[in-house]
């Protein structure tokens, strides 16, 4: 798929199962939610972006992982901090910084965003996504487990998108073999 981000936009990118889960009830993402189709499109749209948002937890490891600027978020540190390791990455707590500052600490505001969970981080951009891309594993099952958005399995994912400003376009199959689909909900114009 032809990559569609552009500056300043902030895209979301989760794979689900049937009940809303990210991960199982240890944490882990389990091979049930790893589809070659999926993360394809994971990589080309990673591809597309300046700057990737995740968790202490979900670091993506990708070929180009390495070369990406990101943003990791930890309460470990007050504000920003640099991340030690790796020259392109900084340390952030939103409870310190905002977002703009962290981009600006990282030499990349306006930049295109992709932000790749888990929970307490998906659910920190929901009024900000301007497209949230969700696939769906059919048939997985992962009660107990960590769910895409903390609203979730009361709500399911869709309707929490639909009640942050998102609409869906049509599904796209990603594996008609294992009928992966995925879903890109994008942010509705606001009416004058
Ligand atoms: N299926 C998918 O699409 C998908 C997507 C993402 C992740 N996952 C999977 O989900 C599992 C990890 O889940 P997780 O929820 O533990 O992931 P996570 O968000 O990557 O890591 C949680 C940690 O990130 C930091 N953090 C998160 N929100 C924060 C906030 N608002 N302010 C400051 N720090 C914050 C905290 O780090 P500190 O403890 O350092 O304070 C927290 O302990 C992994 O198995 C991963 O592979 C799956």
């Amino acid at each position: 798929m032809a990559a569609e981000n552009r500056t300043g936009s902030i895209e979301g990118y989760a794979i689900v199962s049937e009940d809303g889960m990210l991960a199982d009830a240890a944490g882990i993402m389990p091979d049930s939610l790893k589809f070659d189709a999926d993360q394809r499109f994971f990589e080309q749209g990673l591809d597309a972006v300046d700057v990737v948002v995740h968790g202490r937890h979900s670091e993506d490891h990708l070929a180009r992982s390495h070369q990406r600027h990101r943003l990791i978020l930890t309460r470990q540190v007050a504000a920003i901090a640099p991340h030690g390791s790796n020259d392109g990455a900084l340390l952030w707590n939103p409870a310190g910084a905002t977002f703009d500052e962290a981009l600006r600490a990282l030499g990349n505001p306006g930049a295109a965003v992709g932000v790749i969970g888990g929970t307490e981080v998906f659910v920190l951009f929901l009024d900000r996504y301007d497209t949230f891309h969700l696939s769906r594993a059919p048939g997985v099952h992962l009660p107990g487990g960590r769910p895409v958005f903390p609203q979730v399995p009361i709500r399911t994912p869709e309707q929490v998108l639909a009640a942050h400003g998102l609409a869906p376009s049509p599904a796209r199959m990603l594996d008609p073999e294992r009928r992966l689909t995925m879903v890109s909900w994008r942010r509705r114009p606001v009416k004058e």
